[in-house]
């Protein structure tokens, strides 16, 4: 079998693909070795616990999900207790998600994550989720928040910091440039689009909180041009997602210009696609055309 170990922000994995944040479960280890994925994203921490939005929070879409979770989580100190002690007992790379309504909060976040450090390898900045009516989204959207945001919580740590931006905004590259500019050592695309569905016989939108964020295979090629669009204009590694079901979608986006692949709504549908992806990953390399990982990123940009 071919090598598909990747390098990515001073981390080495076994293979590029990552699970996405909001996913992860650890009821999925009953299935497989959750070690399979080259790197496991927690969902979004916030400091104190959010029971997230009302329900109905899930409503399918013909080539989609429509999710409002809106960061239902324990919270940091649960996280530590609970999730943490299971987190360490996996040889893969782990990435905690942190997501706040302030820089404080993000600040507040770390620095009670801190003692733990050497329980994970890496932050992911959740500065996009659309489904919560304050916080996040704010961040996103603007790349001077983006910056100040960063390079406020670059000084709490000098773990790999992610970036994970939201596709939700004109300027896609602009956001992302800030965040380099600010100290990201990557950058995470794309988080959910907005989106919203009408349930017709009771004449409202379906989900509690109205609108939702779209995954799956509906958002793939708004994903891959984002992916290609930021890779020309930033040096960071990219881990770039949104849809991908198959190993040929994570080819796609290596070819856009991503270093690493993140895999969320599909594990819905298939829980051990990992081993799928990675097996299938390896036979195309065994191919020939390509001899790594590494020698795929970017060829379709020329
Ligand atoms: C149910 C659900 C919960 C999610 N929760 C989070 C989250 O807590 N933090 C985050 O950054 N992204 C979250 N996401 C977004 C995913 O990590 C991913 O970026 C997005 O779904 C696009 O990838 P996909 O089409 O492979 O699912 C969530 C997605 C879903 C479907």
């Amino acid at each position: 079998m071919a090598d598909i170990s990747i390098e990515i922000a001073g981390m080495r994995l076994e293979n590029p693909f990552i699970f996405a944040s909001g996913i992860f479960g650890k009821e999925y280890s009953e299935l497989y070795d959750l070690s399979d994925w080259g790197a496991i994203t927690t969902k979004s921490l916030t400091y104190h616990p959010r029971d997230g939005n009302p329900a109905p929070r899930i409503a399918e879409t013909p080539c989609g999900l429509l999710n409002s979770i809106g960061l239902a989580n324990p919270g940091v100190m649960r996280f530590v207790e609970e999730e943490l002690p299971f987190l360490d007992t996996l040889s893969t790379r782990k990435i905690v998600s942190i997501a706040g309504e302030t820089e404080d909060e993000f600040a507040k976040i770390m620095d009670a994550l801190s003692p733990y450090e050497g329980s994970f390898d890496a932050y992911e900045l959740n500065v996009s989720c659309p489904n919560v009516s304050r916080g996040g989204m704010a961040f996103g959207t603007s790349a001077e928040l983006t910056h100040s945001l960063v390079a406020r919580v670059r000084l709490c740590t000098d773990k790999p910091l992610i970036v994970k931006l939201t596709p939700n905004v004109t300027d896609i590259v602009g956001v992302a440039q800030a965040a380099c500019d600010a100290g990201a050592d990557a950058i995470s695309l794309i988080n959910t689009i907005v989106g919203m569905v009408i349930d017709i016989e009771h004449r409202k939108p379906l989900l509690g909180d109205r609108f939702g964020g779209l995954s799956g295979p509906a958002v793939k090629p708004v994903a891959v041009a984002c992916v290609f669009k930021v890779a020309s204009a930033i040096s960071v590694p990219i881990i770039g997602g949104g849809g991908i079901s198959s190993w040929r979608d994570g080819v796609e986006f290596l070819m856009a210009g991503a270093d690493a692949i993140s895999v969320g709504s599909a594990v819905f549908a298939n829980p051990t696609i990992i081993n799928e992806l990675t097996d299938k990953l390896s036979s195309f390399i065994d191919r020939g055309e390509f001899t790594s990982v590494r020698d795929i990123v970017g060829v379709a940009r020329g």
